[in-house]
């Protein structure tokens, strides 16, 4: 048995005085429920201790990272009643203890990391780590310099406070872009199967709810393809194919959270 701060500070939830803090404010649950109480004595072997709703791994546990390569049409969750799941593709990948780090949109592709540990969940995902995500984007028409001027200094997509600055680059523009049957779903009826459409690389630092798609929509162009390409310094493997995954090294772990902090 171990008492409670001590075993979230080990953990590297924060220092001791730190995590007192936090299971004051109600923010450490042990099996399910708030313990304000940070003298607690745990069995960290049979308990489950979340700090923020993500799980801190027991000291037994091994830390384990997938990156998987997520084909649009899956769902970012464990289970869903109607919707096939990211898990459908990963087998060999125990629901109960993983979990996938953020979200892709259900019609949105590319790099996700399914992951045991919640420490680098809430790392990657914190509003306060601004971590980078970089976003390959397929658009409707052509972007003005007014369009860009606004993605890069911080669009206004209707909440409290406007994007963060973002880093844009055009790729490619197409005059007579021919939508696929899928990319023709995702876009208005109104527009004809071929159109004037471009290609973007987009880094963001946030991670609003439909960030990406919004920050095009303020701008008057429509997202029809999206697809991650990188989180922080970690690139999609481009060996990986659609469906495929892979375990992180420990270099790629280290590599993940160099430069975050707690
Ligand atoms: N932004 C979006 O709009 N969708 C995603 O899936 C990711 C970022």
């Amino acid at each position: 048995m171990i008492r409670l701060d001590k075993y979230l500070s080990d953990a590297g939830v924060g220092t001791r005085s730190e995590v007192r803090e936090y299971c004051k404010k109600g923010l450490v649950t042990v099996d399910g429920d708030v313990c304000r109480n940070f003298g607690q004595k745990i069995d960290s072997g049979r308990m489950t201790i979340c700090f923020r709703g993500n799980a801190v791994l027991r000291e037994t546990d091994a830390a384990v990272c997938y990156m998987l390569n997520k084909p649009a049409g899956y769902l970012c969750a464990t289970k869903d009643s109607e919707a096939q799941t990211v898990f459908s593709l990963m087998p060999d990948v125990d629901t109960e203890h993983f979990f996938p780090i953020g979200r892709l949109d259900k019609d949105s592709e590319g790099l996700l990391f399914i992951t045991n540990d919640g420490m680098l969940s809430h790392k990657l995902t914190s509003p306060r780590m601004h971590v980078p995500k970089t976003y390959e984007v397929w658009v409707s028409g052509t972007l003005t310099e007014e369009e860009l001027t606004s993605l890069r200094k911080g669009t206004d997509i209707g909440d409290n406070t406007p994007c963060l600055p973002a880093q844009v680059t055009v790729l490619r523009t197409e005059s007579t872009y021919q939508l696929s049957v899928e990319e023709r779903m995702k876009l208005p009826s109104s527009l004809p199967d071929t159109i004037e459409a471009s290609h973007v690389r987009i880094t963001i630092y946030e991670g609003r709810y439909h960030q990406v798609k919004r920050m095009f929509h303020a701008n008057r162009h429509e997202v029809f393809r999206l697809k991650r390409t990188a989180v922080g310094a970690l690139c999609l493997d481009q060996n990986l194919h659609p469906g495929a995954y892979r375990r992180l090294t420990t270099e790629e772990l280290e590599q993940l959270t160099a430069g975050i902090n707690r």
